[in-house]
């Protein structure tokens, strides 16, 4: 129902600012804060002016996905960003979460494993980084086409057998994130790291149980949600993937397929949500341009479904009003616009991002001094 507005007709309601109650959490609007690196901690320990990033980011009964947060000395790819497998980041992360909470904000924390997307400078002792497989990223690739300036060393093929220990780090990590006061987690199975160099066959070469068909593919995600599920519950796992993208040299050659078997199988763990990014992201000038959508995915899945990637206000309210996603997820608009719900509200214009701050470390610049709308239109 819509409120009475001067002309006496009903004013539509926003459908970006409606309710939604995702399982146990009841959310007072639909536009969810993105999982956004921003390498600002140092030594992979959170610091306290992420607690004001993240409470100027939140709202009443607004969602938000955590940076992308390592589950283990492994994990790493880049300088500074966070992790949470030691006693002293869990600690880090309790004033950031607090701060959330007191702001009545639900928070999760996305859980991630870099894979290959590392080099022997990041990982622990000099040794190579851990992937599916032992073939090297593209060399040219981080400069060129993400600004990050990262280098690649070759990685080592995990053996079958160290697999639960990598499926258990994620484990202890979703246990950690839990202890830390996190409403649940988010499994970072998107844009090339550890978990889609399982998923796509452009990564995976393996010939074990692991590798070759879709469900072989599938199958060290799907642990990994049946270990966090049985941890942690059901209810607070969530996961993103990104069938359709080729980061990192991660691509695959029926992403439709994937993205339907994920869909489908994940319904068997009844997971709190699947979280999707669009096929129309696109990370060069390369990559494949895909007109497909998620909505075969959207229909598979019986939980929440969360869509990102390039959204504004008007595709937003569109695919929330046609029912092609529940929330929808806001990266770069919402890294330069702390009080985006409200601006969508009021229709109100937006400030740009700087791409130039997304990575830097200073702990305020491009981070926490974006405007608000009363500083802006004042
Ligand atoms: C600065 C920056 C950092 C990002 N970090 C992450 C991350 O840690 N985890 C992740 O899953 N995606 C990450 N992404 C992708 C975003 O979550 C989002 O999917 C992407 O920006 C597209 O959405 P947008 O068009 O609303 O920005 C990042 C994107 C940007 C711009």
């Amino acid at each position: 129902m819509g409120k009475k507005i001067d002309n006496g007709q009903e004013e539509q309601p926003i459908p970006l600012l409606t309710p939604y109650k995702m399982g146990p959490f009841q959310l007072s609007h639909r536009v969810v804060l993105a999982p956004l690196t921003r390498q600002r901690s140092y030594g992979n320990v959170p610091q306290p002016h992420a607690a004001l990033y993240y409470s100027q980011r939140t709202t009443e009964g607004g969602f938000l996905i955590t940076e992308a947060t390592g589950v283990s000395d492994t994990a790493q790819g880049y300088p500074d960003t966070p992790g949470i497998w030691t006693k002293e980041q869990v600690e880090a992360w309790k004033p950031i979460v607090d701060a959330v909470h007191a702001k009545g904000g639900i928070i999760f924390c996305q859980l991630w494993h870099v894979g290959r997307v590392s080099n022997y400078g990041a990982q622990p002792h000099g040794q190579a980084p851990i992937s599916s497989t032992d073939k090297e990223i593209t060399p040219h690739l981080p400069t060129s086409t993400t600004g990050y300036d990262i280098k690649f060393s070759p990685p080592r093929r995990l053996r079958k057998e160290e697999i639960p220990d990598i499926v258990n780090n994620f484990r202890l990590a979703a246990l950690n994130a839990i202890e830390a006061g996190f409403d649940g987690v988010e499994i970072h199975g998107a844009h090339g790291y550890l978990i889609e160099q399982f998923l796509k066959d452009k990564a995976n070469d393996r010939t074990d149980e692991y590798g070759g068909s879709i469900e072989n593919r599938c199958r060290f995600a799907l642990e990994i949600v049946e270990a966090l599920s049985n941890a942690i519950g059901p209810h607070r796992v969530g996961i993103r993937l990104s069938p359709f993208t080729d980061f990192m040299d991660c691509a695959d050659s029926n992403p439709k397929a994937l993205g339907l078997y994920m869909a489908e199988a994940l319904n068997k763990y009844g997971i709190l949500y699947l979280h999707m990014v669009e096929p129309r992201i696109r990370v060069n000038e390369n990559s494949k341009r895909h007109d497909d959508s998620l909505l075969p995915m959207r229909k598979a899945f019986k939980g929440t479904f969360l869509a990102a990637g390039g959204y504004l206000r008007e595709d937003g309210n569109e695919a929330i009003a046609e029912n092609r996603a529940d929330l929808i997820v806001y990266g770069r608009w919402f890294l330069s616009n702390p009080d985006l719900p409200k601006r969508f509200e009021l229709n109100a214009p937006l400030t740009k991002y700087d791409r130039a701050t997304f990575y830097i470390s200073d702990p305020v610049i491009g981070y926490t001094d974006y405007p608000f709308l009363e500083t802006t239109t004042a």
